[in-house]
């Protein structure tokens, strides 16, 4: 199986599943056009965690790792009205574009855009008390996944949902030679994952973003 027939595939479902989404498009293309790398889940992984706010009753979503705001607007949009969603970005500009196209997607109301490190950011929700979130999804800097693990447990309650978007890396996540920080990021992050015992599992993935795959787990 080619590259080819997996992006095929996927542009198929999304044909006849999902089907054309005006604003979703314009902004991919904004995201394009500000020179952002073109990383963003795709539509069927966007769809995906959609459902899985919905089918989890999700309120209050964490996403870590922003960007342009693709993935935060999927998750907002499946937030019932009283929800909401904190996306953290580091560099600001991809933040201040995330937060136009937020609004340009029209769930502003219910989704905000942190501009800072993810592990300072996190640290200080948890120093501030807030609530637990329902739902988390770390799709930021592969190497620090580890530590946004420890602190996301700090920010969970029995049945929160934590989901990791690039832990199979095209395979190299069994690559014993790698020294790739971000392979050893994910990889560290799974074994950790094995310490806590909790309910995970991976979903491999191939699609218009190649051969990779995210976590799914349950906060006991
Ligand atoms: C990269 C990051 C991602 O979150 C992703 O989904 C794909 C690629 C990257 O940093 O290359
Ligand atoms: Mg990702």
């Amino acid at each position: 199986m080619s590259q080819e027939t997996w992006t095929a595939v996927d542009r198929y479902f999304e044909r006849t599943l999902l089907g054309s989404d005006a604003a979703l498009e314009a902004v991919l293309e904004r995201c394009r056009k500000a020179g952002l790398p073109d990383i963003n889940v795709s539509p069927c992984q966007g769809q995906l965690l959609a459902l899985l706010v919905k089918l989890s009753g999700a309120k209050r979503v964490l996403e870590l790792g922003t960007l342009g705001g693709y993935s935060a607007i999927w998750l907002t949009r499946a937030l019932p009205k009283d929800g909401s969603l904190l996306t953290v970005e580091v560099k600001e500009a991809y933040a201040a574009l995330a937060r136009e196209n937020l609004a340009l997607a029209g769930v502003s109301d219910r989704a905000t855009v942190r501009c800072g490190d993810g592990q300072a950011v996190l640290q200080g929700l948890i120093a501030d008390g807030v609530p637990p979130f329902d739902l988390i999804f770390i799709d930021a800097d592969k190497p620090s996944y580890p530590a946004y693990l420890a602190l996301a447990r700090k920010l969970s309650r029995p049945g929160t949902v934590i989901l990791s978007d690039n832990v199979v890396r095209k395979g190299a996540i069994v690559d014993q030679q790698s020294e790739d920080p971000r392979v050893l990021g994910v990889r560290q992050y799974c074994e950790d994952l094995k310490a806590l015992g909790w309910e995970s599992t991976v979903i491999q993935t191939v699609g218009l973003k190649g051969y990779d795959g995210f976590t799914m787990s349950r906060v006991p």
